[in-house]
């Protein structure tokens, strides 16, 4: 699946990759052998996170490609990982980005992301955390320890996830290294307008997560495949919500990471790519009422460096 020019280099990331965010989140086979069968369709792109616990499986995953011959060399794959928010403080970071390589079994990542704007006191990576770990983050130093990774050849990109343009702007002045992406929540019921401008301007690659509404995340529903405009628009078309949904943000020029266990529809969702919506159809995707489906309230607290939705989001809502 060709890729976009994201960074500042030559590097390209695939449109459309494979999530691994299945909450509880415990590493399983079934991820592993989904994780496979999606390389041997053609998916290039697996994103992975500390607190997913996905990086021993699609580690094995990738190991397994190579024995198989599915792919010829680690190149081939796009492989992102993410800091947890344990590990948000300036030292620790490379730790935490080693002992990810080491579940992973590689020896760089392609693209390494704070997974939320956010620190929690350091200790163990789990969820549900408790609201009195809740710190701010030191998004200079907690940024300069990322650009370190880089320099340092143990991942060639490196990003934020969850970030509000006011919290990017944050970080660009003082950053020496621009974040290349922005992983956040982008489906036809949250669109993400704002920020995507934002991004653009600013030369930063967005990628989608939860392009379907994440069902089977802490967060997930069926609001989006239940939608009835784009169920209207699929029947109309011959196609699935969720290709309705997948070729919507692929229309954006965004990258997009997309999950299922299932072998049908991980099938499914790679055909996107040999039609298009009309101007009409995207025009009622874009009349869609909007709403942020993933709101994080486990990161607002009275106590902590967030009082307020509106304060973690900066008002985008
Ligand atoms: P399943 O693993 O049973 O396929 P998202 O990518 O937005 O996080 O959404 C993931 C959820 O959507 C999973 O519950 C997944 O379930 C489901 N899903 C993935 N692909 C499809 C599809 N083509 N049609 C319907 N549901 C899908």
């Amino acid at each position: 699946i060709a890729g976009k020019p994201v960074g500042s280099g030559h590097a390209r990331i695939p449109l459309l990759g494979f999530g691994t965010a299945v909450f509880p989140f415990t590493a399983s086979e079934t991820m592993k052998e989904s994780i496979l069968h999606a390389i041997k369709l053609g998916y290039r792109h697996i994103d992975a996170a500390a607190i997913y616990n996905s990086e021993p499986p699609v580690g094995e995953a990738i190991a397994e490609a190579l024995g198989l011959g599915l792919i010829k060399s680690r190149a081939e794959l796009f492989i992102t990982s993410k800091l947890w928010c344990t590990d948000a403080h300036p030292d620790l970071v490379l730790p935490a980005l080693r002992r990810t390589l080491k579940n992973l079994g590689l020896e760089y990542l392609d693209l390494y992301l704070i997974h939320f704007p956010v620190s929690l006191k350091p200790g163990s990576c789990e969820v549900p955390f408790e609201e009195k770990d809740l710190l701010p983050l030191d998004f200079k130093s907690v940024w300069e320890a990322m650009e370190e990774c880089q320099s340092l050849g143990l991942s060639k990109l490196i990003g934020v996830s969850n970030f509000s343009c006011k919290k990017l702007q944050d970080l660009l002045v003082t950053a020496k290294i621009s974040p290349a992406v922005n992983q956040v929540e982008m489906n036809p019921l949250w669109q993400q307008k704002k920020l995507r401008e934002f991004c653009n301007g600013k030369g930063i690659h967005v990628t989608a997560y939860s392009p379907l509404g994440g069902r089977g995340t802490l967060w997930g529903t069926n609001r989006v495949l239940d939608c009835k405009v784009l169920q209207e628009i699929a029947q109309a078309k011959g196609k699935t919500v969720a290709q309705i949904c997948l070729r919507w943000a692929l229309e954006q020029d965004v990258s997009i990471l997309v999950k299922s266990f299932n072998k049908e529809r991980i099938e499914e969702n790679l055909e996107i790519l040999d039609w298009k919506l009309s101007p009409e159809e995207s025009q009622k995707i874009d009349d869609i009422e909007q709403q942020r489906g993933f709101l994080a309230p486990m990161f607002v607290s009275e106590h902590g460096p967030y009082k307020s939705l509106e304060d973690f989001w900066d008002g985008e809502l």
